[in-house]
């Protein structure tokens, strides 16, 4: 039996929330950290889904679960096709619904009018930016009074990502943070993927290894870290948007170490 936790009322971000005493997950499988998850929080715990080859997974397992899970998506307006037909593709297969999240309209028109559409090119600044308002901003809205998010993040895939638990605290948000897949590679993401038939974005067939938004992201070469096609103009040190990495994380990153090749399925 895991530790016992305390379960948080929902919460917004301007309330202060204590950490509450979490177990350690480290050497749970992915289903059973899930499994604690849903039964800890039930409809308190939401998984932020962009249908990367991780978030599918997480989907099915959570498919294996529950009827009902709970996920949404943040729809920048700036997605490739691709990454539609897979969200419709997994609604369809495990009958679930999906909470779409937009950008604020207003926000989105002032900043295109001000710095252009395709601003992010110009300056760091301007990509945190548009990240801040066409991201961050509807993630947080998605995560209002909730208890706990899980994400599809692996500690293989960011120098910005190795210290990073199964079970975590976001003190950014006042809640837990639960990353059921921290410890597998991309070949254990692929072979379940296969194995299970489940649906998948086809820009991973064409040398895509990381997929975000379409201006910001691009196919990797060969022997290239897979998160190289992201953000391909900055350093890898900057390459988060700040859903998932507070300052202190970047700033640790920057001093650090090299991140690992992609594996391919
Ligand atoms: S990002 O911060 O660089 O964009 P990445 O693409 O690696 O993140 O995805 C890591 C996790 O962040 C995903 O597994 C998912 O949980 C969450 N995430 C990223 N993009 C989105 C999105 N558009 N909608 C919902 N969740 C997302
Ligand atoms: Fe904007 Fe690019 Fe960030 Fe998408 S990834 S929100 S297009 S800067």
């Amino acid at each position: 039996m895991e530790q016992a936790i305390q379960v948080q009322p929902a919460q917004t971000q301007t309330q202060a929330v204590q950490m509450p005493t979490l177990p350690d997950m480290e050497s749970k499988t992915a289903e059973e950290v899930l499994k604690w998850a849903v039964d800890t929080y039930g409809k308190k715990v939401a998984l932020s889904c962009s249908f990367s080859p991780e978030d599918v997974v997480i989907v099915d397992l959570l498919a294996k679960i529950t009827k009902k899970p709970v996920v949404f998506t943040l729809d920048t307006g700036r997605l490739n096709p691709e990454t539609y037909d897979v969200m419709d593709a997994v609604r369809q297969k495990y009958n679930i619904k999906i909470k779409v999240m937009f950008p604020k309209t207003p926000k989105v028109e002032k900043m295109v009018r001000a710095k252009g559409l395709n601003l992010f090119y110009d300056s760091i600044e301007n990509r945190k930016m548009c990240c801040q308002i066409r991201k961050i901003e509807p993630l947080n809205r998605a995560l209002k009074g909730m208890s706990g998010w899980m994400t599809g993040l692996r500690r293989q895939q960011s120098i910005t990502r190795t210290d990073m638990k199964k079970v975590e605290w976001d003190s950014v948000r006042n809640m837990v943070k639960i990353n059921p897949l921290m410890d597998w590679t991309s070949q254990q993401v692929w072979d379940y993927i296969k194995k299970n038939n489940v649906p998948y974005n086809k820009l991973f067939d064409l040398g895509y290894a990381s997929i975000g938004c379409a201006p910001c992201t691009r196919a990797i070469k060969p022997g290239e870290d897979e998160r190289a096609g992201r953000w391909w103009w900055e350093n890898p040190e900057t390459k988060e948007c700040g859903l998932h990495a507070d300052p202190a994380t970047l700033a640790k990153a920057a001093a650090g170490q090299q991140p690992t090749q992609a594996a391919h399925a």
